[in-house]
């Protein structure tokens, strides 16, 4: 179903989120992501429901998704090829990612949650919406689209395993996925624009401070709900971390970045050395 103003006011914050979900295409996806988040903002979009969202977000028929060993690593030189692996990598990242907000709308939709929640969230959902588009059109400037290459078939694992728990789901997407990639972001950035390709590092940079924010949403709520629940937020978040984090943390950490969105360093660092 294609969405505009007119139907979106119909219907409630939460059915909206799973049309995203459920719409396979990226374009599609983006668009619908601006327009409930448009409709949120000026208040037309008032109401939230219980709703069961989907097990997987539907997908294009391309890119093929691959097991993760098998996709090529990330390498950026200066040959184009490197650089559009790598923006294809990160375009198929934030196509997750867009997933993974309304997936939070919708999901733990039934709890008692303050307005302030949907609101962050589809910030969130917006920003995410935002970058896969600057990707996809970076690609296009390379002769490439989103779809040409082959692509992760991992990413919704940690949605799938943490669908249950709302504390579960951000102690692993925003606090470990999420600050992993503020971690590498910075030398990615350096090496494309030492690789003269200062578009693409622009964009990087872009995405690298919205991240430092959802970074920031996801602590909020992680301690939000620990409050709630009357448990130890640092504690908590290294069980959680135990439990339904496949591998270990890697250093080096981005202490900055990381301050910036209120992880503790005490957090991170006895969780490696534990
Ligand atoms: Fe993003
Ligand atoms: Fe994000």
């Amino acid at each position: 179903m294609i969405y505009n103003n007119k139907n979106i006011f119909k219907c409630s914050l939460t059915s909206a989120a799973i049309e995203v979900l459920n719409t396979p295409d990226p374009d599609e996806k983006v668009k619908l992501s601006f327009l409930i988040s448009q409709n949120w903002d000026n208040g037309s979009l008032l109401k939230i429901d219980n709703v069961i969202p989907p097990a997987y977000p539907a997908r294009p028929s391309y890119p093929q998704l691959i097991d993760p060993k098998k996709v090529a690593r990330r390498r950026i030189n200066t040959a184009v090829p490197g650089r559009v692996a790598l923006l294809h990598a990160l375009a198929h990242i934030e196509l997750n990612a867009i997933d993974l907000a309304w997936d939070i709308i919708a999901r733990f939709s039934s709890q008692e949650l303050p307005i302030q929640f949907f609101t962050d969230w589809i910030k969130v959902a917006a920003d995410e919406a935002k970058h896969f588009s600057i990707l996809s059109n970076r690609l296009y400037e390379f002769d490439k689209k989103y779809g040409d290459l082959e692509a992760h078939d991992g990413l919704w694992d940690s949605a799938w395993a943490t669908r249950h728990d709302l504390a579960a789901r951000l102690a692993i997407v925003p606090l470990v996925l999420e600050a992993r990639g503020l971690d590498v972001t910075p030398k990615m950035m350096t090496k494309l624009r030492n690789a003269g390709d200062i578009e693409s590092a622009d964009i990087l940079e872009i995405i690298y401070n919205d991240e430092i924010q959802h970074v920031k949403t996801g602590k909020v709520w992680f301690d939000f709900i620990c409050a709630s629940r009357g448990v130890l937020p640092e504690k908590t978040w290294q069980n959680y971390v135990s439990e339904f984090f496949k591998g270990n943390l890697k250093p080096p950490f981005n202490k900055i970045a990381r301050d910036s969105a209120g992880i503790p360093v005490s957090w991170y660092n006895s969780k490696i050395n534990s």
